[in-house]
């Protein structure tokens, strides 16, 4: 079975408490959670003071996508009682091992995005001690993207490394993720989808969430 992790960055934040809510009760497995620094990617999205007012409202466990500079910096913000990842980038992360391996000191799984540019073999090497590799299939900072085709290739080649060395990571994609081409990137290869626009900005998001849920079932774990 496939999972879901909706994007709040599409979300209304005049009402932020109720989509995540709705988001969790409607299907979503996870509240994906966007920190954006303003360095890293141009805009800044919003930190600590208002996701730790989120917590206990979801119902469904937190993936923190840190688009920052110097990760390891915010990781202690955002480790809260309802995360369950905290997801860095490869591009910004200058000490990756360490970084991983003090996200699951705090008792939460890591994970590793990596830019549309970056070739997932230079995961090698860590390969073992990540718990979640998230593609990025549109260049991070903006909701409501194309998606990127080549990412499709991406999914596939993180398979093969995973089925050849063995490690255990799930294989999640954010960006320009919709119900119209969710089969496809599950069949590529991913076990999770990432979707802001395609749940929030739908006109009816419980029924988006309804519809990725029957694309996701029975596919990838
Ligand atoms: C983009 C963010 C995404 C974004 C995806 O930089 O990391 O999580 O919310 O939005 P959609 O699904 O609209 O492409
Ligand atoms: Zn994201």
């Amino acid at each position: 079975m496939g999972k879901i992790s909706a994007s709040i960055l599409s979300a209304d934040f005049m009402k932020l408490g109720d989509e995540i809510e709705l988001a969790g009760s409607g299907g979503a497995d996870y509240i994906h959670v966007d920190v954006m620094d303003g360095v890293f990617v141009p805009l800044i999205s919003f930190g600590s003071f208002v996701t730790d007012r989120m917590v206990g409202r979801s119902r469904v466990p937190w993936d923190v996508h840190l688009m920052a500079v110097e990760p390891e910096r915010h990781i202690d913000d955002f480790a809260t009682d309802d995360t369950e990842y905290i997801v860095v980038h490869y591009e910004a992360s200058r000490h990756l091992h360490r970084t991983l391996e003090y996200i699951r000191s705090l008792g939460k799984k890591n994970g590793v995005a990596l830019n549309p540019a970056t070739d997932p073999r230079v995961l090698d090497y860590v390969i073992g001690d990540i718990d979640q590799v998230l593609v990025m299939s549109v260049n991070p900072g903006f909701g409501g993207q194309k998606f990127i085709p080549s990412s499709l290739r991406k999914l596939s080649e993180l398979r093969r490394m995973r089925e050849e060395s063995g490690a255990g990571y799930v294989i999640n994609i954010d960006g320009g993720v919709y119900p119209g081409n969710a089969a496809g990137i599950f069949d590529a290869g991913a076990d999770m989808v990432v979707s802001g626009s395609g749940i929030f900005a739908a006109d009816d998001p419980v029924a988006a969430l309804a519809e990725f849920r029957e694309i996701a079932g029975g596919r990838a774990r």
